[in-house]
């Protein structure tokens, strides 16, 4: 079936603060399972980035709803592909989060490992995915703020 991903960037607004991301991720799962939609999100320094995948039409649905949300701001695609095969098939959506503020040296470390870690299993199925990862990779080499 042919099938689409978009990978944006974004930069949290002081309404993430507030928000109770347990929520949000909820809500997001059940919207998403429930339109067959798959990804990851990463939460790094305070952005986001999140790749989306499925049917095209509901992926820019949804993707109409993020753009607006005030919890985030410069919402800006920078890969998109027709695919025919998901990268993140049995995730719903993956959730990455780190507190860098709170977070301690080697809890830090240790996100950063995970994610080369996840990055070496999962098999990019686009250049899409391949440029959500190098965008991850080229995010946690800097060093925290
Ligand atoms: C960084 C970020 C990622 C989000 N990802 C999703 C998502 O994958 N699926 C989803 O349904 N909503 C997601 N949302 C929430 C939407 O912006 C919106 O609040 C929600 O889809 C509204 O759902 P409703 O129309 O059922 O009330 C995300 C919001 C933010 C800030």
């Amino acid at each position: 079936m042919q099938m689409y991903t978009l990978t944006y960037e974004s930069t949290a607004t002081e309404e993430v603060q507030v928000t109770n991301m347990e929520e949000l991720l909820e809500k997001a799962r059940v919207n998403n399972q429930r339109n067959g939609i798959t990804g990851c999100l990463i939460y790094f320094q305070g952005g986001f980035v999140q790749l989306l995948e499925g049917d095209k039409k509901k992926i820019e649905a949804l993707y109409k709803k993020i753009k607006i949300d005030e919890r985030h701001k410069n919402v800006t695609i920078f890969s998109d592909d027709e695919i025919s095969e998901r990268t993140f098939p049995n995730w719903g959506m993956a959730y990455y989060p780190i507190d860098e503020k709170h977070a301690t040296k080697y809890e830090f470390e240790q996100f950063k490992r995970n994610l080369i870690m996840l990055s070496d299993l999962v098999e990019p199925t686009s250049t899409t995915a391949k440029l959500f990862w190098k965008k991850i990779k080229k995010l946690i080499s800097e060093p925290p703020l």
